[in-house]
């Protein structure tokens, strides 16, 4: 154990040697471009036998290979990834049902909290998990396979989803070391699905998977230039997924285009009998026909009423690139038929983003929720939260513990009786926060969305369990990636999905990275 960095060099580094052979459709147009590729394009190049499964798996190792010692986006490789795809691509010869659409033979990363019954391990970036056995799939897995995904291997993170540590960089966890940002290496990749985004920014994956409490999938997703959807709480099962906070955790797709994002979510939402009540609730959201992809609709800004949260989203503190990039947006919405109510106000919008009251909840909700996900596993080193603190302490080197700390575990593990009562009043006041803010708003000023230019928005989402969106927007002067936010009531994901794809397609502005120092 001692040995970190050896050990964790040949973690990284010892993949299946695999084949490069390219077998090619000589009659048919050239295997696509791979580097960008979307599920579209790779469906119609899996239809036309000009790619298969398997080569696509193997394009994402070499990748993987070739950047993660650089980029410390994916944990582990799944050592069955390449199987996975050649039982996909048999199943596509063969026909089978459901086959040959949405995410079947897609490839995908799993933001390393999300459990999965396999060879991979699950441990939210952290020693103390490693070689623990999972009961079962998480909710989401367990769809992803059932739609013919290839689970690629888990994708790095903010260690326990940033909740270990208030002093480690974004990105940190013990087992990778920090992730960092592909279009600026110095720059911030955001987190907590730090590895998510990173890995489908550089094309390390065709899309990943990525977890939020409050951020964790919009802010990296803006980050490192991708898609973002965080859906509404229980839209997608928590269930299998180390928790936060079971009130405001979401799993949602990040990817490339919105599109990608779209179809990863049509695969993942729904009813988990393991996640009931929220997933049965929040159920009756989805769409009855069609899936959430009939609302990929290119003139989708048309008539949509767009809150501008100019107070405090629009402030760039002086920095005139960027407020030049939003200004252009603002006038795209209007061009492309968005009615935009400039600026709406959120009452008490302050005190929501500077009082400890979500604080204060989730340091409660955190240590019954992750003691019980640990207490269900099959086998562990930790079973408890009091485990995990002991753990580090025993581990620094492992876990960085002298130079990070773990502040927010302990926090967490010493909240007692006398503290029920603060949180009873900061649960109150959150839900008045969301009833006198976003929903006020909303309902008088008859809005389909609120827009916001910076990813400190989540919080008004995320205290509420209000779904939400990331868009590529653009680059500030260094080159650092940008993203404009759209956010709505509970179940609005379609008009969110009509807004973010009418304005991407009215823009297209994400590009790859490219590694700069
Ligand atoms: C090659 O591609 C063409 C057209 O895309 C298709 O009709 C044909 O079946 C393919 N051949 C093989 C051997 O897969
Ligand atoms: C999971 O962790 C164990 C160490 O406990 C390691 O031997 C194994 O290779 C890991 N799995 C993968 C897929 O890396
Ligand atoms: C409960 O926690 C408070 C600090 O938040 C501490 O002062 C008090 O001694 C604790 N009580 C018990 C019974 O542990
Ligand atoms: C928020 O603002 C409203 C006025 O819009 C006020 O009535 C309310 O007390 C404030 N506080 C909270 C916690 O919502």
């Amino acid at each position: 154990m001692a040995a970190t960095p050896l050990f964790l060099i040949l973690l990284l580094f010892n993949f299946p040697p695999g084949s490069h052979t390219q077998t090619q459709n000589a009659t048919a147009s050239p295997r696509p471009q791979l580097t960008e590729a979307t599920i579209d394009t790779i469906q119609l190049a899996f239809k036309h036998s000009t790619l298969t499964s398997k080569q696509l798996v193997q394009f994402y190792i070499d990748r993987i290979h070739e950047h993660n010692h650089l980029l410390r986006a994916v944990i582990e490789v799944n050592p069955d990834a390449l199987s996975l795809a050649e039982m996909a691509d048999r199943e596509r010869r063969a026909r089978v049902p459901g086959s040959g659409a949405g995410l079947h033979g897609i490839p995908v990363l799993l933001k390393d909290n999300i459990a999965t019954k396999d060879k991979l391990n699950t441990t939210a970036g952290s020693f103390a998990l490693l070689g623990s056995s999972v009961p079962r799939d998480a909710g989401v897995a367990k769809k992803l396979r059932a739609a013919g995904a290839v689970i690629l291997g888990k994708a790095s993170l903010s260690e326990w989803s940033n909740f270990r540590s208030s002093s480690a960089p974004n990105g940190f966890c013990g087992r990778t070391g920090t992730g960092k940002n592909p279009y600026v290496l110095s720059a911030d990749p955001c987190g907590s699905s730090s590895g998510p985004g990173i890995s489908v920014a550089a094309n390390l994956v065709t899309v990943a998977i990525g977890s939020e409490t409050d951020g964790s999938i919009l802010c990296p997703s803006s980050a490192n230039s991708v898609v973002g959807i965080k859906p509404t709480v229980g839209l997608t099962s928590r269930a299998g997924v180390i928790p936060i906070s079971p009130r405001q955790d979401s799993i949602g797709p990040m990817c490339r285009t919105v599109a990608d994002a779209v179809y990863v979510l049509d695969a993942i939402a729904g009813f988990d009998p393991n996640d009931d009540p929220a997933t049965r609730a929040a159920a009756r959201y989805i769409p009855r026909g069609g899936g959430y992809k009939q609302f990929l609709k290119p003139d989708g800004l048309r008539e949509k009423r767009l809150g501008v949260v100019r107070n405090p989203f629009f402030q760039f503190g002086g920095d005139e690139v960027v407020a030049a990039v939003f200004k252009n947006h603002l006038q795209t919405l209007r061009k492309e038929g968005a009615v935009l109510v400039d600026p709406v106000e959120i009452s008490n919008i302050t005190e929501i983003l500077s009082s400890s009251y979500e604080m204060d909840a989730l340091l409660a909700e955190f240590k019954p929720a992750l003691n019980s996900y640990l207490k269900h596993l099959v086998s562990s080193k930790v079973r408890t939260l009091a485990d995990v603190i002991a753990f580090n302490n025993k581990f620094p080197k492992l876990e960085k513990t002298r130079e990070y700390g773990q502040d927010i575990l302990e926090t967490s593990q010493r909240l007692n009786e006398t503290n029920r009562k603060a949180v009873r009043e900061a649960l109150f006041k959150l839900k008045q926060f969301s009833e006198n803010g976003i929903e006020k708003v909303m309902k008088e000023q008859k809005l389909d969305a609120l827009v916001a230019g910076s990813s400190s928005f989540s919080v008004v989402l995320a205290i509420g369990g209000f779904p939400g969106m990331s868009v590529p927007a653009g680059y500030d002067g260094g080159g650092v990636p940008l993203g404009i936010f759209f956010g709505g009531l509970m179940g609005s994901e379609p008009k969110l999905i009509e807004i973010g794809y009418g304005f991407e397609q009215a823009t297209k502005v994400r590009k790859p990275p490219s590694f700069k120092p």
